[in-house]
């Protein structure tokens, strides 16, 4: 059975569609990469699934729960976490700071405990001022504040954006461990190539609609997409991008 299941979804910011009859899956513990052309409409997609879409249609169900008439912070409860593709923490709070502040999390010292577990760069950090960390730091912290919560889906959108290669690497190598915390995952990423070869499935997304589902190694291998939607080659660095803070 789904964990997630979305059915002819439509909506957008105002009168026009940007994402239009979208159909998706997201199984417990499966790791799902959504890739796309640039304003294709993948975060817009993503803000649907958490709520924060002005105007939807269509079906979604979230653990046999319909989350069509649920508010973000009802997402949150049922196990729904979203890591937005900017301004994922706050830069002026500290790490310790930024965990804190997390509503809907139960037992919060001793889950905050388990995320410097998780990430020991950051328990280092914990009094560091999130604007001054690194863009990979960043990113762990942005991660962090969505584990919070214990959520059984989160949605990620471009959790590399702005990251070296190496750091890159480091940030998927965290991805990949989700679904053995019984976390599964619905990622947005322009690396698309290096995300696919780790996700069970994948979507691309041309002008808001699905113009190809299947599993991650049948789309690395899929001739067709391969230059247009998912880059072949090397992996270029992304472009630094201005440092995201509230
Ligand atoms: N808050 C907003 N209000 C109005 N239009 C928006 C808003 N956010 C995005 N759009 C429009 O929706 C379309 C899809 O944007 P979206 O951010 O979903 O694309 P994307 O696939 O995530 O692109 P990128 O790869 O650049 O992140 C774009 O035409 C964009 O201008
Ligand atoms: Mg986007």
């Amino acid at each position: 059975m789904s964990l997630l299941k979305i059915a002819n979804l439509s909506g957008g910011y105002g009168d026009v569609d940007i994402i239009s009859g979208i159909d998706m899956d997201v199984g417990a513990k499966e790791i799902v990469t959504i890739a796309g052309t640039n304003g294709a409409g993948k975060s817009t997609l993503i803000k649907a699934a958490m709520g924060i879409l002005p105007r939807i249609s269509g079906t979604m169900v979230f653990d046999g729960i319909d989350l069509m008439k649920l508010q973000i912070e009802d997402r949150v409860r049922i196990g729904i976490s979203y890591v937005p593709q900017v301004r994922n923490v706050f830069g002026t709070l500290t790490v310790l700071e930024n965990l804190q502040v997390v509503e809907h999390a139960p037992a919060k010292a001793a889950r905050i405990r388990d995320m410097f577990d998780l990430f020991p760069a950051l328990a280092g950090r914990r009094g560091t001022y999130a604007e001054n960390l690194s863009g990979g730091e960043r990113q762990q912290l942005a991660f962090a504040r969505a584990l919070m919560s214990s959520p059984r889906l989160i949605l990620l959108d471009e959790p590399s954006a702005a990251l070296s290669p190496a750091l890159t690497d480091q940030v998927f190598e965290e991805v990949k461990r989700l679904p053995q915390a019984d976390v599964a995952v619905l990622m947005v990423e322009q690396r698309a190539r290096q995300a696919l070869a780790f996700s069970d499935r994948g979507y691309i997304l041309d002008a808001g609609r699905i113009v190809l589902s299947d599993t991650g190694a049948n789309l690395l291998a899929n001739e067709e997409m391969g230059d247009v939607y998912i880059g072949r080659g090397q992996v270029q660095a992304a472009p630094q991008s201005p440092s995201s803070h509230i």
